[in-house]
């Protein structure tokens, strides 16, 4: 694990979503332990409670929302608790997501419509909710992207679509408030184990090599990787990026 920084986001709100596993969890214990008040956000009732005694028990201040952001009224009214609990919001993390492998013509409507609303619709409403309350404090947001939104990938193109629309997301944030001190910034990480790459499928009879490209030579990240390098860019280090896409994948984008 990278080294704390104590007190770098001290009088600052963080609000996280995805925070219950993986990727999310680790920002939220990081964040926590250098000072920020995280709004922690996901669908997973048990393991916010676990990361909720966590963060109480080496004293850092939480608070957590059981809810689904594939929904818009739960985007807004995440936004509006945050910012009622904790009276202001510094950086909106866009960390949730969900993803599936299949041959591209047996995804099944039902999970093409669930990889959009989680990994697209609810970044998006959840930025159209955050972004006046960021301006008022010069916050940042970070959308968590990943190498399928840079590259082709086999097998998850519906999943790849979603992260290229993040990159997208990212880019014209960024654009149209360029004349704000608002920071929009994305971390493209490739693979990082977590309980979404645990659970992933290959379905049977692929072209192994067609997977090659995105499985990459030198192994997986930790989840910590990340919230190392979300930590720096959402706290003043990373005051001279905006509409940065970071790469954080152990060389899959390289070639
Ligand atoms: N793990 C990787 O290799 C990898 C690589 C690139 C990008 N990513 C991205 O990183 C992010 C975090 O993924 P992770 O690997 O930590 O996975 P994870 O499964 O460990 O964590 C994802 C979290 O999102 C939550 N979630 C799912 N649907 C939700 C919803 N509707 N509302 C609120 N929360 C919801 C889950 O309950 C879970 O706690 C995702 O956006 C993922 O696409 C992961």
């Amino acid at each position: 694990m990278a080294e704390l920084v104590p007190g770098r986001f001290t009088n600052k709100v963080a609000l996280l979503t995805g925070a219950a596993s993986g990727i999310g969890r680790a920002t939220a214990l990081r964040l926590a332990a250098e000072g920020a008040k995280v709004f922690a956000v996901d669908v997973d009732a048990a393991g916010l409670a676990t990361l909720q005694d966590e963060v109480s028990a080496a004293s850092g201040t939480i608070i957590t929302r059981t809810g689904s952001i594939a929904d818009h009224d739960e985007c807004f009214a995440a936004v509006e608790q945050c910012v009622a609990d904790f009276e202001q919001l510094d950086v909106l993390g866009n960390i949730a997501g969900v993803s599936r492998a299949e041959h591209f013509p047996e995804l099944s409507e039902e999970h093409y419509r669930r990889m959009m609303a989680v990994n697209t619709d609810g970044p998006y409403f959840l930025c159209q909710a955050a972004i006046p309350h960021l301006l008022k404090v010069d916050g940042n947001i970070i959308n968590i992207a990943s190498n399928a939104g840079l590259m082709g990938t086999a097998y998850t193109v519906a999943y790849a679509m979603t992260k290229g629309a993040i990159v997208q997301l990212t880019k014209g944030l960024a654009m149209e408030y360029a004349k704000t001190k608002l920071r929009v910034n994305a971390i493209a990480p490739g693979g990082i184990t977590t309980g979404l790459t645990n659970a992933f499928h290959i379905p049977e009879g692929v072209d192994l090599d067609l997977m090659i490209p995105y499985m990459g030579f030198r192994g997986m990240g930790d989840p910590d990787d990340i919230a190392s390098l979300f930590a720096f860019v959402a706290s003043n280090d990373g005051k001279n990026m905006h509409g940065s896409i970071l790469s954080s994948d152990l060389g899959l984008t390289v070639g």
